[in-house]
């Protein structure tokens, strides 16, 4: 079993949007996959038609008041299950910010979806922030995918999640994490800078950039109020395909050691 973190401090670039739709293609492909939504503005969760789901969150499993098997809800996708997000997430930052073990609670509450091998990808659906969830995400993650818009300010955006990792790994919470997917969304090809952009992050960050990049195309925007993956939504667009190819490189790397990347992080 692979836990996946899908995180970029930065808001609005394409993290819920990446979760849902890599989620649904792995899942259609036959990988049993869980996605947990833990954002407390739960966008992920109304994806998929799931709306006020108060005290269904990671929550109570996270403080370790309640199990975390009974907060699995399966979803209108055969082998797509979900964890919703509920606004008490965000109270949740400051209870385990007092407790001892606060860095490695996520890692703790998942163990048993591990110890069981309960599903073949977890991916964490991360807040906009460098916050106590998104570092408990990092520490109970094996991988890393960053979202990145192709815009000015990608590098800068991504040295600073380079360097969380860094803290994370010299944490102990977690040694084995590896910033292995750098994700470009939002493509425009109508601009020259979408193109630049793409070069300037190969460049630093050569392999461990993804070869597949997501286009700014309207239809991914528009699926999330159906309450569909863009793959019911628009299943012959340019995002539908671009999803697809991202999850088979996405399976074409697990096939590779993360630690066969040779490009080192700056
Ligand atoms: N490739 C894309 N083309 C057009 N709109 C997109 C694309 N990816 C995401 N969006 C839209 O941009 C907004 C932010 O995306 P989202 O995935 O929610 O980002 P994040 O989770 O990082 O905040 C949403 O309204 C989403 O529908
Ligand atoms: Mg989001």
């Amino acid at each position: 079993m692979k836990i996946v973190a899908i995180a970029n401090q930065k808001g609005g670039v394409g993290k819920t949007t990446t979760a849902v739709n890599l989620g649904c293609a792995l899942a259609k492909a036959g990988h049993r996959t869980l996605l947990i939504d833990l954002d407390p503005q739960a966008n992920a969760t109304s994806s998929f038609g799931l709306q006020e789901l108060a005290g269904e969150s990671l929550y109570g499993p996270l403080l370790g008041e309640e199990g975390i098997a009974q907060k699995v809800l399966p979803t209108r996708i055969e082998g797509m299950f979900l964890i919703p997000a509920d606004l008490d997430l965000a109270g949740a930052e400051i209870e385990i910010a007092r407790m001892d073990n606060h860095l490695t609670r996520l890692q703790q509450t998942l163990r048993p979806f591990r110890d069981e091998e309960t599903f073949e990808f977890i991916l964490l659906d991360c807040p906009p922030s460098l916050g106590i969830l998104m570092t408990n995400a990092l520490a109970a993650a094996d991988e890393l995918l960053a979202p990145i818009q192709c815009e000015f300010f990608a590098l800068e955006g991504l040295v600073k999640i380079v360097h969380v990792v860094e803290q994370v790994m010299n944490s102990g919470a977690n040694d084995s994490i590896e910033l292995t997917g750098i994700i470009m969304t939002m493509f425009d090809r109508r601009t020259n800078l979408s193109s630049q952009v793409v070069a300037e992050v190969r460049e630093h960050f050569g392999e461990r950039v993804y070869q597949t990049v997501i286009p700014r195309t309207v239809r991914l925007s528009e699926a999330p109020s159906f309450a569909k993956s863009i793959f019911e939504y628009a299943p012959g667009g340019s995002g539908a395909r671009a999803y697809a190819a991202l999850a088979q490189e996405f399976m074409r790397r697990q096939q590779t050691n993360a630690s066969a990347l040779s490009t080192p992080l700056a």
